[in-house]
């Protein structure tokens, strides 16, 4: 199994940049490209949240027009610039969406890998909010498969990064579903998005690791007291997560971009 993640995409208007700056949806066409030419495809490709960049149906039709040449299956989870009405609007095919009638949050079965996929989206708030009905949902799904190798996907990260701009903004319940996590060791990885940087952690006795994002990158501000948040055009890139019996599951960083290369040594 191979799963493809796509983060913080931040799509905005047609002909719009991202601080009159980021070509966001040139950076999602060439990801697009990307994830085609891949050898082996992935199997999936999971977008966890920032989708697009102010939650408006535009920018969701404009989403939906650049993911049409995407020749993999692709599911969405929302980010805090996301609208959970709007999405499940323009994405009317996607039945999943629809799974929870409070919180577009599911699971999907299809995989050798269980993949779980939860609601943070606090609306209004840019900040995560995992409140007792999502925490409920969660343990109810994780206590349907206690052995079966499980990966939990959310936008936003439930630890601290040592960035602090980002930890002020933080994830309501993350010591809740620390409780939860470390009860069900079959959660083999969490993987967030939000951050716009690749992290990695031990975490409620699991891994945990958040993808940088597709479009712009978050500067690596770890001095305590760092100025504010600011943002760089370090290379757009994703995470590819291979699960394979021999191997088991590895995360690897790949970069949207083509370099120079392949060289023979
Ligand atoms: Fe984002
Ligand atoms: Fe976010």
């Amino acid at each position: 199994m191979l799963v493809a993640q796509v983060s913080d995409l931040h799509v905005g208007r047609p002909g719009e940049r991202l601080g009159g700056r980021v070509d966001t949806a040139d950076c999602l066409r060439r990801c697009v490209v990307r994830l085609n030419a891949m050898d082996p495809p992935a199997d999936l490709v999971v977008l966890t949240g920032d989708l697009v960049n102010t939650g408006s149906p535009e920018e969701y039709r404009h989403l939906r027009s650049l993911l049409e040449s995407l020749a993999t299956r692709w599911v969405l989870i929302p980010g805090n610039h996301d609208d959970r009405s709007a999405l499940r609007a323009a994405f009317p095919d996607h039945e999943y969406l629809g799974q929870d009638p409070d919180f577009v949050q599911f699971v999907i079965e299809d995989f050798p890998v269980r993949l779980v996929f939860l609601d943070t989206l606090d609306p209004g708030r840019d900040g995560g909010f995992l409140d007792d009905a999502r925490l409920e949902w969660l343990e109810a799904r994780l206590a349907q498969a206690p052995h079966a190798p499980t990966m939990l996907f959310m936008h936003h990260p439930p630890f601290a990064t040592g960035l602090e701009a980002m930890d002020r903004m933080g994830c309501v319940g993350a010591q809740r579903l620390a409780r939860i996590l470390r009860q069900n060791p079959q959660v083999e990885r969490l993987c967030c998005g939000h951050i716009h940087r690749p992290v990695l952690t031990r975490w409620a006795g699991t891994t945990a690791c958040v993808a940088p994002s597709c479009a712009h990158q978050i500067t690596l501000a770890l001095r305590p007291g760092a100025s504010p948040l600011t943002y760089l055009l370090e290379p757009p890139a994703f995470l590819l997560h291979l699960w394979r019996p021999d191997v088991g599951l590895v995360t690897h960083t790949c970069l949207v971009d083509s370099f120079p290369g392949p060289y023979s040594f």
